[in-house]
């Protein structure tokens, strides 16, 4: 496998990250929502850095991209969420691919009655978006290329490979 991000900085770059998230909050009380799976880990990393008052919860996004009987749906599950009223939300996801996902999930917490929603993504491909959405948070820019690892999967294998790697046969 050719390793895209290494490890070593992956995790300098998540504690830079953890520090301008708690700069900018400035001690507000902050939700993280992680999009479930592929948020695990870096979810995982990036809660141990940040120094504000914190709650954890999660949600649930499938797409079905790629199926003829349902193009571009996306199904939010949202059992695991608490009652997120008032509260501010900073919601995390593996990669920043067509933006579809995070579009629909920031309208979902919006729709909760979320006070604010910021977002943080570990990675973010270029030249692949099909709506207008800027994250607040990004830890790296990508070429167009299918990546695995720390999180991102090929058919739910490779999450846990602590670095980002290009899949050979899909890369
Ligand atoms: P979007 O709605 O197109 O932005 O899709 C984002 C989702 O697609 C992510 O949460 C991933 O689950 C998946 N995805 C997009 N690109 C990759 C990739 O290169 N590797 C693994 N999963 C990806
Ligand atoms: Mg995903």
């Amino acid at each position: 496998m050719e390793v895209l991000i290494p490890a070593e900085r992956i995790q300098t770059r998540v504690a830079e990250l953890a520090s301008e998230i708690a700069r900018d909050y400035a001690g507000t009380p902050v939700t993280v929502v992680g999009i479930l799976t592929g948020c695990l880990v870096f979810t995982a990393d990036l809660i141990r850095h940040i120094n504000l008052p914190l709650r954890v919860a999660f949600v649930t996004a499938s797409s079905y991209r790629g199926m003829v009987t349902l193009p571009g749906k996306l199904e939010i599950r949202d059992e695991l969420l608490p009652d997120i009223t008032g509260r501010h939300i900073l919601l995390l996801d593996d990669i920043l691919d067509t933006g579809k996902t995070l579009t629909r999930v920031v309208a979902h917490l919006i729709d909760k009655g979320a006070a604010s929603v910021k977002v943080g993504v570990l990675l973010r491909k270029m030249g692949r978006q099909e709506v207008p959405f800027e994250p607040d948070y990004v830890g790296f820019t990508i070429p167009d290329k299918f990546v695995v690892g720390y999180g991102l999967d090929f058919n739910d294998e490779y999450r846990h490979l602590p670095y980002v790697g290009v899949l050979p046969s899909a890369g």
